[in-house]
Protein backbone atom coordinates (compact mmCIF):
# COMPACT_ATOMS: atom_id res chain seq x y z
CA UNK A 1 0.00 0.00 0.00
CA UNK A 2 1.01 3.11 -0.69
CA UNK A 3 2.16 5.03 2.34
CA UNK A 4 0.89 8.46 1.47
CA UNK A 5 -2.43 7.78 1.36
CA UNK A 6 -4.45 6.09 4.60
CA UNK A 7 -5.76 2.75 4.45
CA UNK A 8 -9.13 2.17 2.76
CA UNK A 9 -8.44 4.45 -0.33
CA UNK A 10 -7.30 2.70 -3.41
CA UNK A 11 -6.17 5.22 -6.06
CA UNK A 12 -6.45 4.29 -10.03
CA UNK A 13 -3.29 5.60 -11.53
CA UNK A 14 -4.26 7.68 -15.21
CA UNK A 15 -1.62 8.41 -17.97
CA UNK A 16 -1.77 12.29 -17.14
CA UNK A 17 -2.08 14.37 -14.02
CA UNK A 18 -6.00 13.03 -12.92
CA UNK A 19 -6.39 10.56 -9.96
CA UNK A 20 -9.43 9.17 -8.83
CA UNK A 21 -9.94 8.38 -5.36
CA UNK A 22 -11.68 5.11 -6.07
CA UNK A 23 -12.74 4.37 -2.13
CA UNK A 24 -13.29 6.43 0.53
CA UNK A 25 -11.05 7.33 3.47
CA UNK A 26 -13.37 4.41 5.93
CA UNK A 27 -13.20 7.22 8.44
CA UNK A 28 -15.20 9.97 6.37
CA UNK A 29 -18.37 7.51 6.60
CA UNK A 30 -19.73 9.48 9.78
CA UNK A 31 -18.47 12.38 8.59
CA UNK A 32 -21.35 12.30 5.87
CA UNK A 33 -23.18 16.00 5.90
CA UNK A 34 -26.03 15.44 2.98
CA UNK A 35 -26.60 12.74 0.51
CA UNK A 36 -29.20 13.52 -1.75
CA UNK A 37 -30.17 9.44 -2.81
CA UNK A 38 -28.95 6.37 -2.73
CA UNK A 39 -25.98 5.90 -5.25
CA UNK A 40 -26.41 10.12 -5.38
CA UNK A 41 -23.95 12.64 -4.82
CA UNK A 42 -22.40 12.84 -0.96
CA UNK A 43 -20.85 15.90 0.87
CA UNK A 44 -18.42 15.02 3.38
CA UNK A 45 -17.88 17.73 6.38
CA UNK A 46 -19.13 21.38 5.99
CA UNK A 47 -16.87 24.55 5.29
CA UNK A 48 -16.81 26.74 8.80
CA UNK A 49 -17.63 29.93 8.37
CA UNK A 50 -16.19 32.68 11.14
CA UNK A 51 -18.23 35.81 11.76
CA UNK A 52 -15.98 39.01 10.49
CA UNK A 53 -13.81 37.04 8.10
CA UNK A 54 -14.24 36.20 4.46
CA UNK A 55 -13.94 32.24 3.72
CA UNK A 56 -12.89 31.42 0.41
CA UNK A 57 -13.85 27.95 -1.24
CA UNK A 58 -11.35 26.35 -3.60
CA UNK A 59 -12.38 22.96 -5.86
CA UNK A 60 -13.35 21.17 -8.73
CA UNK A 61 -16.96 21.63 -10.17
CA UNK A 62 -19.43 19.48 -9.18
CA UNK A 63 -17.82 18.10 -5.82
CA UNK A 64 -19.96 20.25 -3.70
CA UNK A 65 -19.84 23.54 -3.57
CA UNK A 66 -23.08 24.65 -4.49
CA UNK A 67 -24.47 21.89 -1.89
CA UNK A 68 -22.19 23.19 0.89
CA UNK A 69 -23.58 26.97 0.03
CA UNK A 70 -27.37 25.73 0.60
CA UNK A 71 -26.83 24.45 3.48
CA UNK A 72 -24.81 27.14 4.88
CA UNK A 73 -27.58 29.24 3.92
CA UNK A 74 -29.94 27.85 5.77
CA UNK A 75 -32.08 27.12 2.59
CA UNK A 76 -30.85 22.96 2.50
CA UNK A 77 -31.45 21.19 5.94
CA UNK A 78 -28.37 18.86 6.06
CA UNK A 79 -29.57 14.97 6.39
CA UNK A 80 -26.37 13.84 7.76
CA UNK A 81 -26.52 11.31 4.77
CA UNK A 82 -29.70 9.76 5.99
CA UNK A 83 -31.74 10.49 3.05
CA UNK A 84 -34.85 8.36 4.28
CA UNK A 85 -35.14 9.42 7.99
CA UNK A 86 -33.95 12.66 8.04
CA UNK A 87 -32.76 14.20 11.42
CA UNK A 88 -34.52 16.72 12.71
CA UNK A 89 -32.79 20.12 13.70
CA UNK A 90 -32.16 19.21 17.48
CA UNK A 91 -30.31 15.91 16.32
CA UNK A 92 -28.14 18.52 13.83
CA UNK A 93 -26.89 20.37 16.09
CA UNK A 94 -26.17 17.85 18.89
CA UNK A 95 -24.18 16.24 16.11
CA UNK A 96 -22.19 19.83 15.59
CA UNK A 97 -21.66 20.21 19.20
CA UNK A 98 -18.81 21.53 20.21
CA UNK A 99 -17.13 23.11 16.84
CA UNK A 100 -18.03 25.97 15.08
CA UNK A 101 -20.95 25.21 13.31
CA UNK A 102 -23.20 24.25 16.19
CA UNK A 103 -22.98 27.91 17.18
CA UNK A 104 -23.35 29.30 13.38
CA UNK A 105 -26.45 26.80 12.85
CA UNK A 106 -28.03 27.68 16.18
CA UNK A 107 -27.51 31.35 15.09
CA UNK A 108 -29.14 30.77 11.47
CA UNK A 109 -32.72 28.96 13.65
CA UNK A 110 -33.22 31.46 16.81
CA UNK A 111 -32.06 34.38 15.42
CA UNK A 112 -33.01 34.06 11.74
CA UNK A 113 -30.28 34.55 9.91
CA UNK A 114 -30.84 36.04 6.60
CA UNK A 115 -28.36 34.91 3.51
CA UNK A 116 -28.05 36.80 0.31
CA UNK A 117 -26.47 34.25 -2.62
CA UNK A 118 -24.52 35.63 -5.67
CA UNK A 119 -25.33 33.37 -8.40
CA UNK A 120 -22.44 31.28 -10.51
CA UNK A 121 -24.60 31.81 -13.73
CA UNK A 122 -25.27 35.57 -14.22
CA UNK A 123 -26.36 35.17 -17.84
CA UNK A 124 -29.26 33.57 -16.51
CA UNK A 125 -30.41 37.25 -14.69
CA UNK A 126 -31.88 38.49 -17.71
CA UNK A 127 -34.33 35.44 -18.03
CA UNK A 128 -35.23 35.92 -14.02
CA UNK A 129 -35.77 39.91 -13.80
CA UNK A 130 -36.59 42.61 -15.96
CA UNK A 131 -36.39 46.15 -15.50
CA UNK A 132 -33.85 48.78 -15.65
CA UNK A 133 -30.49 48.75 -13.26
CA UNK A 134 -31.82 51.43 -11.58
CA UNK A 135 -35.30 49.98 -11.31
CA UNK A 136 -33.77 46.74 -9.82
CA UNK A 137 -31.25 48.42 -7.21
CA UNK A 138 -34.17 51.07 -5.65
CA UNK A 139 -36.20 47.86 -4.92
CA UNK A 140 -33.14 46.24 -2.78
CA UNK A 141 -31.58 49.84 -1.45
CA UNK A 142 -32.05 48.90 1.95
CA UNK A 143 -28.58 49.99 3.04
CA UNK A 144 -28.79 53.69 0.90
CA UNK A 145 -25.25 52.77 -0.39
CA UNK A 146 -26.04 52.08 -3.89
CA UNK A 147 -23.60 55.07 -5.17
CA UNK A 148 -21.05 54.01 -3.37
CA UNK A 149 -21.24 50.38 -4.63
CA UNK A 150 -21.84 51.76 -8.15
CA UNK A 151 -18.88 53.41 -7.83
CA UNK A 152 -16.77 50.81 -6.87
CA UNK A 153 -18.10 48.35 -8.97
CA UNK A 154 -18.13 50.78 -11.91
CA UNK A 155 -21.73 50.51 -12.63
CA UNK A 156 -22.32 54.68 -13.04
CA UNK A 157 -22.70 54.15 -17.00
CA UNK A 158 -24.94 51.42 -16.86
CA UNK A 159 -27.58 52.79 -15.05
CA UNK A 160 -30.22 53.30 -16.90
CA UNK A 161 -29.99 50.54 -19.38
CA UNK A 162 -32.16 47.40 -19.04
CA UNK A 163 -30.61 44.27 -17.62
CA UNK A 164 -31.32 42.47 -20.81
CA UNK A 165 -28.61 44.96 -22.76
CA UNK A 166 -26.21 44.34 -20.15
CA UNK A 167 -22.99 42.09 -21.50
CA UNK A 168 -21.65 39.55 -19.28
CA UNK A 169 -19.27 41.87 -17.51
CA UNK A 170 -21.97 44.51 -16.62
CA UNK A 171 -24.01 41.76 -15.46
CA UNK A 172 -21.34 40.13 -12.97
CA UNK A 173 -21.21 43.87 -11.49
CA UNK A 174 -24.45 44.21 -11.40
CA UNK A 175 -25.00 41.00 -9.34
CA UNK A 176 -22.25 41.90 -6.89
CA UNK A 177 -23.77 45.45 -6.33
CA UNK A 178 -27.25 43.48 -5.89
CA UNK A 179 -25.85 42.00 -2.82
CA UNK A 180 -23.58 44.95 -1.40
CA UNK A 181 -26.62 46.99 -1.33
CA UNK A 182 -28.64 44.29 0.96
CA UNK A 183 -28.84 44.08 4.68
CA UNK A 184 -28.09 40.68 5.39
CA UNK A 185 -26.00 38.85 8.22
CA UNK A 186 -24.21 35.97 5.79
CA UNK A 187 -23.56 36.79 1.82
CA UNK A 188 -21.94 34.21 -0.40
CA UNK A 189 -20.37 35.33 -4.14
CA UNK A 190 -20.66 32.18 -5.93
CA UNK A 191 -17.88 33.13 -8.91
CA UNK A 192 -17.45 36.73 -8.83
CA UNK A 193 -14.71 37.18 -11.53
CA UNK A 194 -16.28 35.31 -14.17
CA UNK A 195 -16.05 37.80 -17.16
CA UNK A 196 -14.14 40.93 -15.31
CA UNK A 197 -10.90 41.92 -16.73
CA UNK A 198 -7.73 41.81 -14.13
CA UNK A 199 -9.19 45.28 -12.89
CA UNK A 200 -12.45 44.62 -12.46
CA UNK A 201 -11.47 41.71 -10.86
CA UNK A 202 -9.92 43.71 -8.08
CA UNK A 203 -12.62 46.07 -7.78
CA UNK A 204 -15.15 43.33 -7.25
CA UNK A 205 -12.79 41.96 -4.87
CA UNK A 206 -12.55 45.31 -2.91
CA UNK A 207 -16.15 45.71 -2.42
CA UNK A 208 -16.81 42.32 -1.31
CA UNK A 209 -14.15 42.96 1.42
CA UNK A 210 -16.02 46.17 1.99
CA UNK A 211 -18.93 44.53 3.52
CA UNK A 212 -16.75 42.65 6.62
CA UNK A 213 -18.29 43.42 9.54
CA UNK A 214 -17.66 41.90 12.96
CA UNK A 215 -21.16 39.74 13.14
CA UNK A 216 -21.52 39.07 8.89
CA UNK A 217 -20.20 36.34 7.34
CA UNK A 218 -19.02 35.87 4.00
CA UNK A 219 -17.92 33.30 1.84
CA UNK A 220 -16.52 33.07 -1.47
CA UNK A 221 -16.39 30.41 -4.44
CA UNK A 222 -14.05 31.59 -6.86
CA UNK A 223 -11.46 29.75 -9.58
CA UNK A 224 -8.99 32.57 -10.11
CA UNK A 225 -6.72 31.68 -7.17
CA UNK A 226 -5.09 35.16 -7.50
CA UNK A 227 -8.74 36.63 -6.90
CA UNK A 228 -9.32 34.07 -4.10
CA UNK A 229 -6.13 34.93 -2.43
CA UNK A 230 -6.68 38.88 -2.43
CA UNK A 231 -10.43 37.85 -0.99
CA UNK A 232 -10.19 35.56 1.27
CA UNK A 233 -9.03 35.63 5.57
CA UNK A 234 -9.29 31.77 5.25
CA UNK A 235 -9.56 28.58 2.93
CA UNK A 236 -11.43 25.34 2.89
CA UNK A 237 -10.08 23.46 -0.03
CA UNK A 238 -12.66 20.88 -1.03
CA UNK A 239 -11.31 17.64 -3.34
CA UNK A 240 -13.46 14.56 -4.35
CA UNK A 241 -14.86 12.55 -7.82
CA UNK A 242 -17.35 15.11 -9.41
CA UNK A 243 -21.22 13.82 -9.29
CA UNK A 244 -19.84 11.15 -6.73
CA UNK A 245 -19.28 12.60 -3.38
CA UNK A 246 -16.86 15.41 -2.22
CA UNK A 247 -14.40 16.54 1.47
CA UNK A 248 -14.39 19.62 2.34
CA UNK A 249 -10.89 20.39 4.52
CA UNK A 250 -10.02 21.81 7.47
CA UNK A 251 -10.04 25.75 7.56
CA UNK A 252 -6.77 26.80 6.46
CA UNK A 253 -4.59 29.89 6.49
CA UNK A 254 -4.86 31.59 2.89
CA UNK A 255 -1.32 30.89 1.92
CA UNK A 256 -1.56 27.27 2.78
CA UNK A 257 -5.02 26.58 1.65
CA UNK A 258 -4.17 27.52 -1.50
CA UNK A 259 -0.52 25.72 -1.62
CA UNK A 260 -2.34 22.95 -0.86
CA UNK A 261 -4.46 22.78 -3.58
CA UNK A 262 -1.55 23.51 -5.87
CA UNK A 263 -0.09 20.80 -4.59
CA UNK A 264 -2.55 18.49 -5.00
CA UNK A 265 -2.46 16.82 -0.78
CA UNK A 266 -3.38 17.63 2.24
CA UNK A 267 -0.79 17.14 5.12
CA UNK A 268 -3.51 17.10 7.66
CA UNK A 269 -5.13 14.29 6.22
CA UNK A 270 -1.95 12.74 4.47
CA UNK A 271 -3.96 12.64 1.14
CA UNK A 272 -2.76 13.12 -2.42
CA UNK A 273 -5.85 14.02 -4.35
CA UNK A 274 -3.34 14.92 -7.87
CA UNK A 275 -0.69 13.11 -8.67
CA UNK A 276 1.46 16.49 -9.75
CA UNK A 277 1.96 19.61 -7.98
CA UNK A 278 2.07 22.96 -9.96
CA UNK A 279 5.09 24.94 -9.80
CA UNK A 280 5.17 28.46 -10.95
CA UNK A 281 9.22 29.00 -11.65
CA UNK A 282 9.67 32.27 -13.51
CA UNK A 283 12.22 31.46 -16.45
CA UNK A 284 14.44 34.43 -16.67
CA UNK A 285 16.97 32.74 -18.98
CA UNK A 286 16.87 34.15 -22.34
CA UNK A 287 18.59 37.58 -22.52
CA UNK A 288 17.34 40.84 -25.20
CA UNK A 289 19.66 39.49 -27.43
CA UNK A 290 19.28 35.77 -27.86
CA UNK A 291 15.32 36.52 -28.10
CA UNK A 292 16.86 38.30 -31.05
CA UNK A 293 18.62 35.95 -32.90
CA UNK A 294 16.02 33.03 -32.19
CA UNK A 295 13.04 35.28 -33.45
CA UNK A 296 12.04 33.95 -36.97
CA UNK A 297 8.72 36.14 -37.61
CA UNK A 298 8.39 39.56 -37.88
CA UNK A 299 5.12 41.84 -37.93
CA UNK A 300 5.12 45.55 -38.52
CA UNK A 301 3.79 48.91 -36.79
CA UNK A 302 -0.20 48.39 -37.20
CA UNK A 303 -2.65 50.84 -37.11
CA UNK A 304 -6.32 50.00 -36.84
CA UNK A 305 -9.65 52.58 -36.31
CA UNK A 306 -12.87 51.03 -35.27
CA UNK A 307 -15.72 53.24 -34.95
CA UNK A 308 -14.72 55.28 -31.73
CA UNK A 309 -11.11 53.11 -31.08
CA UNK A 310 -8.11 53.41 -32.45
CA UNK A 311 -5.29 51.29 -31.86
CA UNK A 312 -1.34 51.18 -32.75
CA UNK A 313 0.75 48.19 -32.53
CA UNK A 314 4.46 48.58 -32.65
CA UNK A 315 6.17 45.91 -34.60
CA UNK A 316 7.22 42.65 -33.15
CA UNK A 317 9.01 39.65 -33.61
CA UNK A 318 8.07 36.14 -32.54
CA UNK A 319 9.47 32.55 -32.92
CA UNK A 320 8.71 29.00 -32.43
CA UNK A 321 8.07 27.48 -29.45
CA UNK A 322 6.96 31.23 -27.48
CA UNK A 323 3.78 31.80 -26.02
CA UNK A 324 3.11 35.64 -25.98
CA UNK A 325 0.64 36.58 -23.68
CA UNK A 326 -1.35 39.71 -23.92
CA UNK A 327 -1.99 42.15 -21.03
CA UNK A 328 -4.64 44.45 -20.85
CA UNK A 329 -7.93 46.12 -19.66
CA UNK A 330 -10.95 45.03 -21.09
CA UNK A 331 -11.30 47.66 -24.45
CA UNK A 332 -8.18 48.51 -25.22
CA UNK A 333 -7.59 46.29 -28.18
CA UNK A 334 -6.26 42.51 -27.57
CA UNK A 335 -8.78 41.25 -29.40
CA UNK A 336 -8.51 43.75 -32.16
CA UNK A 337 -4.76 43.00 -32.28
CA UNK A 338 -6.06 39.10 -32.87
CA UNK A 339 -7.87 39.51 -35.27
CA UNK A 340 -5.05 41.65 -37.17
CA UNK A 341 -2.79 39.04 -37.00
CA UNK A 342 -5.27 36.36 -37.79
CA UNK A 343 -6.18 38.26 -41.10
CA UNK A 344 -9.48 39.17 -40.09
CA UNK A 345 -8.66 42.79 -40.19
CA UNK A 346 -7.23 44.77 -42.84
CA UNK A 347 -4.24 47.52 -40.66
CA UNK A 348 -4.24 50.82 -42.09
CA UNK A 349 -2.43 51.97 -45.24
CA UNK A 350 -2.33 48.63 -46.62
CA UNK A 351 0.70 47.28 -44.83
CA UNK A 352 1.41 43.54 -45.41
CA UNK A 353 1.09 41.24 -42.41
CA UNK A 354 3.26 38.07 -43.21
CA UNK A 355 0.88 35.31 -44.28
CA UNK A 356 0.96 32.41 -41.77
CA UNK A 357 -1.56 30.09 -41.09
CA UNK A 358 -3.52 30.64 -38.18
CA UNK A 359 -5.75 28.85 -35.69
CA UNK A 360 -8.13 30.95 -33.65
CA UNK A 361 -9.75 30.30 -30.58
CA UNK A 362 -12.50 33.50 -29.96
CA UNK A 363 -12.92 34.87 -26.94
CA UNK A 364 -17.05 33.69 -27.21
CA UNK A 365 -18.09 30.44 -28.02
CA UNK A 366 -21.39 29.42 -29.50
CA UNK A 367 -21.72 26.18 -31.05
CA UNK A 368 -23.91 26.16 -34.50
CA UNK A 369 -23.25 22.81 -34.99
CA UNK A 370 -26.00 20.12 -34.46
CA UNK A 371 -24.31 17.09 -34.06
CA UNK A 372 -22.68 15.22 -31.24
CA UNK A 373 -19.18 16.19 -30.33
CA UNK A 374 -17.16 13.40 -32.04
CA UNK A 375 -18.84 13.95 -35.09
CA UNK A 376 -17.75 17.93 -34.73
CA UNK A 377 -14.29 16.72 -34.04
CA UNK A 378 -14.94 14.33 -37.28
CA UNK A 379 -15.33 17.26 -39.77
CA UNK A 380 -12.85 19.79 -38.73
CA UNK A 381 -9.95 17.94 -36.96
CA UNK A 382 -10.40 14.57 -38.72
CA UNK A 383 -6.50 13.71 -38.36
CA UNK A 384 -5.80 15.34 -34.96
CA UNK A 385 -8.09 14.03 -33.10
CA UNK A 386 -6.96 10.00 -34.07
CA UNK A 387 -3.14 10.93 -33.58
CA UNK A 388 -1.32 8.76 -30.41
CA UNK A 389 -0.06 12.20 -29.73
CA UNK A 390 -2.55 14.58 -29.71
CA UNK A 391 -4.94 12.24 -27.73
CA UNK A 392 -2.43 11.99 -25.35
CA UNK A 393 -1.45 15.62 -24.99
CA UNK A 394 -4.26 17.32 -25.57
CA UNK A 395 -7.70 15.20 -25.80
CA UNK A 396 -6.60 13.25 -22.67
CA UNK A 397 -5.61 15.77 -20.22
CA UNK A 398 -9.04 17.67 -21.13
CA UNK A 399 -11.18 14.98 -20.95
CA UNK A 400 -12.92 14.69 -24.02
CA UNK A 401 -13.58 11.02 -23.98
CA UNK A 402 -16.11 11.80 -21.35
CA UNK A 403 -18.45 14.14 -23.77
CA UNK A 404 -17.64 13.15 -27.21
CA UNK A 405 -20.99 11.33 -27.34
CA UNK A 406 -23.11 14.38 -26.54
CA UNK A 407 -24.68 16.76 -28.55
CA UNK A 408 -22.74 19.93 -28.82
CA UNK A 409 -25.88 22.44 -28.17
CA UNK A 410 -26.28 20.41 -24.90
CA UNK A 411 -22.42 21.15 -23.49
CA UNK A 412 -22.18 23.38 -20.76
CA UNK A 413 -19.64 26.61 -20.53
CA UNK A 414 -16.82 24.80 -19.66
CA UNK A 415 -17.26 21.43 -21.64
CA UNK A 416 -17.57 24.00 -24.48
CA UNK A 417 -14.21 25.81 -23.70
CA UNK A 418 -12.53 22.08 -23.69
CA UNK A 419 -13.90 21.49 -26.90
CA UNK A 420 -12.93 24.77 -28.74
CA UNK A 421 -9.08 24.63 -27.40
CA UNK A 422 -8.97 21.19 -28.88
CA UNK A 423 -10.64 22.30 -31.94
CA UNK A 424 -7.95 25.57 -32.38
CA UNK A 425 -5.36 23.18 -31.41
CA UNK A 426 -5.92 20.22 -33.58
CA UNK A 427 -6.05 22.68 -37.01
CA UNK A 428 -2.61 22.57 -38.80
CA UNK A 429 -1.49 26.34 -38.05
CA UNK A 430 1.99 28.30 -37.67
CA UNK A 431 0.69 30.49 -34.94
CA UNK A 432 -2.02 29.67 -32.46
CA UNK A 433 -4.34 32.53 -31.05
CA UNK A 434 -6.01 32.24 -27.89
CA UNK A 435 -8.45 34.25 -26.57
CA UNK A 436 -9.17 33.83 -22.92
CA UNK A 437 -8.69 29.66 -22.25
CA UNK A 438 -9.76 29.74 -18.39
CA UNK A 439 -13.22 31.10 -19.10
CA UNK A 440 -15.83 28.86 -17.52
CA UNK A 441 -13.35 26.59 -16.23
CA UNK A 442 -13.14 25.76 -12.71
CA UNK A 443 -9.40 26.64 -11.23
CA UNK A 444 -8.68 22.94 -11.41
CA UNK A 445 -9.35 22.33 -15.21
CA UNK A 446 -7.65 25.61 -15.74
CA UNK A 447 -4.32 24.05 -14.65
CA UNK A 448 -4.78 21.24 -16.80
CA UNK A 449 -5.73 23.30 -19.63
CA UNK A 450 -2.54 25.68 -19.07
CA UNK A 451 -0.51 22.53 -19.09
CA UNK A 452 -2.15 21.34 -22.16
CA UNK A 453 -1.12 24.59 -24.34
CA UNK A 454 2.36 25.53 -22.76
CA UNK A 455 3.64 21.68 -23.77
CA UNK A 456 1.64 21.73 -26.58
CA UNK A 457 3.43 25.15 -27.83
CA UNK A 458 6.79 23.74 -26.66
CA UNK A 459 6.04 19.98 -28.24
CA UNK A 460 4.93 21.27 -31.89
CA UNK A 461 7.19 24.13 -32.17
CA UNK A 462 4.52 26.83 -32.86
CA UNK A 463 3.85 30.07 -31.48
CA UNK A 464 0.95 31.24 -28.81
CA UNK A 465 -0.52 34.51 -28.55
CA UNK A 466 -2.80 33.72 -25.90
CA UNK A 467 -5.62 36.95 -23.97
CA UNK A 468 -5.63 35.61 -20.39
CA UNK A 469 -6.88 37.78 -16.93
CA UNK A 470 -6.61 35.27 -14.78
CA UNK A 471 -2.82 36.06 -13.80
CA UNK A 472 -1.90 33.06 -12.46
CA UNK A 473 -2.38 31.06 -15.79
CA UNK A 474 -0.98 34.65 -17.43
CA UNK A 475 2.36 34.34 -15.11
CA UNK A 476 2.54 29.79 -15.97
CA UNK A 477 1.81 30.87 -19.60
CA UNK A 478 4.17 33.52 -20.89
CA UNK A 479 7.44 33.79 -22.31
CA UNK A 480 7.04 37.07 -23.50
CA UNK A 481 4.03 39.71 -22.90
CA UNK A 482 2.59 42.66 -24.82
CA UNK A 483 1.29 45.18 -22.51
CA UNK A 484 -1.80 46.94 -24.09
CA UNK A 485 -2.54 50.50 -22.70
CA UNK A 486 -3.60 54.15 -23.38
CA UNK A 487 -7.89 54.69 -22.68
CA UNK A 488 -10.74 51.65 -23.33
CA UNK A 489 -12.84 52.15 -26.26
CA UNK A 490 -11.04 55.45 -27.28
CA UNK A 491 -7.06 54.84 -28.10
CA UNK A 492 -4.79 52.14 -26.71
CA UNK A 493 -0.94 51.14 -28.29
CA UNK A 494 -0.17 47.58 -27.99
CA UNK A 495 3.96 47.42 -27.13
CA UNK A 496 6.56 45.21 -28.88
CA UNK A 497 6.46 41.76 -26.85
CA UNK A 498 9.26 42.57 -24.21
CA UNK A 499 10.19 39.85 -21.46
CA UNK A 500 7.65 38.90 -18.65
CA UNK A 501 9.45 40.60 -15.90
CA UNK A 502 9.43 44.24 -17.45
CA UNK A 503 6.07 43.74 -19.27
CA UNK A 504 4.30 42.29 -16.07
CA UNK A 505 5.90 45.38 -14.22
CA UNK A 506 4.82 47.77 -16.69
CA UNK A 507 1.33 46.00 -16.98
CA UNK A 508 0.89 46.17 -12.83
CA UNK A 509 2.02 49.53 -12.34
CA UNK A 510 -0.62 50.93 -14.99
CA UNK A 511 -3.17 49.35 -12.44
CA UNK A 512 -1.23 50.03 -9.48
CA UNK A 513 -1.06 46.93 -7.80
CA UNK A 514 2.27 44.68 -6.66
CA UNK A 515 3.07 41.29 -6.01
CA UNK A 516 5.37 39.22 -4.27
CA UNK A 517 6.04 35.26 -4.78
CA UNK A 518 5.29 32.97 -2.85
CA UNK A 519 8.46 30.93 -1.38
CA UNK A 520 7.27 27.48 -1.53
CA UNK A 521 5.74 27.30 -5.53
CA UNK A 522 6.97 30.55 -6.41
CA UNK A 523 3.18 31.50 -7.55
CA UNK A 524 2.16 35.21 -7.84
CA UNK A 525 0.22 36.69 -4.79
CA UNK A 526 -0.87 40.04 -5.06
CA UNK A 527 0.01 42.50 -2.25
CA UNK A 528 -2.48 43.78 0.21
CA UNK A 529 -3.11 47.31 -0.75
CA UNK A 530 -0.79 49.62 1.50
CA UNK A 531 0.83 46.88 3.40
CA UNK A 532 4.32 47.22 4.14
CA UNK A 533 5.39 44.67 1.03
CA UNK A 534 2.91 46.93 -1.28
CA UNK A 535 4.57 50.20 -0.36
CA UNK A 536 7.87 49.53 -0.33
CA UNK A 537 7.50 47.69 -3.77
CA UNK A 538 6.00 50.71 -5.08
CA UNK A 539 8.99 52.86 -4.29
CA UNK A 540 11.42 50.85 -5.45
CA UNK A 541 9.52 50.16 -8.94
CA UNK A 542 9.30 46.56 -8.43
CA UNK A 543 5.24 45.82 -8.90
CA UNK A 544 6.11 41.94 -9.84
CA UNK A 545 8.06 40.10 -7.52
CA UNK A 546 11.43 41.96 -5.20
CA UNK A 547 14.13 39.65 -5.65
CA UNK A 548 14.76 38.33 -2.21
C1 LIG B 1 -32.19 46.41 -25.58
O1 LIG B 1 -32.42 45.19 -26.22
C2 LIG B 1 -33.64 45.13 -26.92
C3 LIG B 1 -33.81 43.73 -27.47
O2 LIG B 1 -33.10 42.81 -26.76
C4 LIG B 1 -33.64 46.15 -28.03
O3 LIG B 1 -34.89 46.15 -28.69
C5 LIG B 1 -33.40 47.53 -27.45
O4 LIG B 1 -33.25 48.48 -28.48
C6 LIG B 1 -32.14 47.53 -26.59
N1 LIG B 1 -32.05 48.81 -25.93
C7 LIG B 1 -30.94 49.52 -25.95
C8 LIG B 1 -31.00 50.81 -25.20
O5 LIG B 1 -29.93 49.17 -26.53
C1 LIG C 1 -15.15 43.35 -22.59
O1 LIG C 1 -16.00 44.29 -23.16
C2 LIG C 1 -16.82 43.76 -24.18
C3 LIG C 1 -17.62 44.88 -24.74
O2 LIG C 1 -16.92 46.08 -24.64
C4 LIG C 1 -17.72 42.68 -23.62
O3 LIG C 1 -18.48 42.10 -24.63
C5 LIG C 1 -16.87 41.61 -22.96
O4 LIG C 1 -17.69 40.68 -22.31
C6 LIG C 1 -15.94 42.24 -21.96
N1 LIG C 1 -15.06 41.22 -21.46
C7 LIG C 1 -14.59 41.24 -20.22
C8 LIG C 1 -13.66 40.16 -19.87
O5 LIG C 1 -14.92 42.11 -19.42
C1 LIG D 1 -18.55 57.86 -31.04
O1 LIG D 1 -18.41 59.11 -30.39
C2 LIG D 1 -19.49 59.99 -30.66
C3 LIG D 1 -19.17 61.32 -30.02
O2 LIG D 1 -18.38 61.18 -28.89
C4 LIG D 1 -20.77 59.39 -30.11
O3 LIG D 1 -21.88 60.23 -30.39
C5 LIG D 1 -21.01 58.02 -30.77
O4 LIG D 1 -22.14 57.40 -30.18
C6 LIG D 1 -19.80 57.14 -30.58
N1 LIG D 1 -19.99 55.92 -31.34
C7 LIG D 1 -19.86 54.73 -30.81
C8 LIG D 1 -20.06 53.58 -31.74
O5 LIG D 1 -19.58 54.53 -29.62
C1 LIG E 1 -29.58 16.78 -25.44
O1 LIG E 1 -30.62 17.37 -24.66
C2 LIG E 1 -31.91 16.97 -25.07
C3 LIG E 1 -32.93 17.78 -24.28
O2 LIG E 1 -32.52 17.92 -22.95
C4 LIG E 1 -32.08 15.46 -24.86
O3 LIG E 1 -33.36 15.05 -25.27
C5 LIG E 1 -31.02 14.74 -25.66
O4 LIG E 1 -31.09 13.36 -25.40
C6 LIG E 1 -29.63 15.26 -25.31
N1 LIG E 1 -28.69 14.63 -26.21
C7 LIG E 1 -27.62 13.95 -25.80
C8 LIG E 1 -26.80 13.31 -26.87
O5 LIG E 1 -27.32 13.83 -24.63
C1 LIG F 1 -1.24 53.89 -6.14
O1 LIG F 1 -1.56 53.40 -4.84
C2 LIG F 1 -0.98 54.14 -3.78
C3 LIG F 1 -1.40 53.47 -2.52
O2 LIG F 1 -0.86 52.20 -2.44
C4 LIG F 1 -1.45 55.58 -3.82
O3 LIG F 1 -0.81 56.32 -2.80
C5 LIG F 1 -1.11 56.17 -5.18
O4 LIG F 1 -1.64 57.48 -5.27
C6 LIG F 1 -1.69 55.33 -6.29
N1 LIG F 1 -1.23 55.84 -7.57
C7 LIG F 1 -2.04 56.03 -8.58
C8 LIG F 1 -1.41 56.56 -9.83
O5 LIG F 1 -3.23 55.81 -8.52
Amino acid sequence: LNPLFPCGIYVKKCPFEAISIINLPSNLEKDTTHRYNQNSFKLHRLPTPRPGEVLGLVGTNGIGKSTALKILAGKLKPNLGRFNAPPDWTEILTYFRGSELQNYFTKILEDDLKAIIKPQYVDQIPKAVKGSVQQLLDKKDELRNQDTVCEMLDLKNVRDRNVENLSGGELQRFACAMVCIQKADIFMFDEPSSYLDVKQRLKAAQAIRHLIHPDKYIIVVEHDLSVLDYLSDFICCLYGVPGAYGVVTLPFSVREGINIFLDGFVPTENLRFRETSLIFKVAETATEEEIKRMCRYEYPTMKKKMGNFSLSVEPGTFTDSEIVVMLGENGTGKTTFIQLLAGRLKPEGGCEIPSMLISYKPQKISPKSQGTVRQLLHEKIRDAYVHPQFVADVMKPLQIDNIIDQEVQNLSGGELQRVALVLCLGKPADVYLIDEPSAYLDSEQRLVAAKVIKRFILHSKKTGFVVEHDFIMATYLSDRVIVFEGQPSVKAVASSPQTLLAGMNRFLELLNITFRRDPNNFRPRINKLNSVKDTEQKKSGNFFFLDD
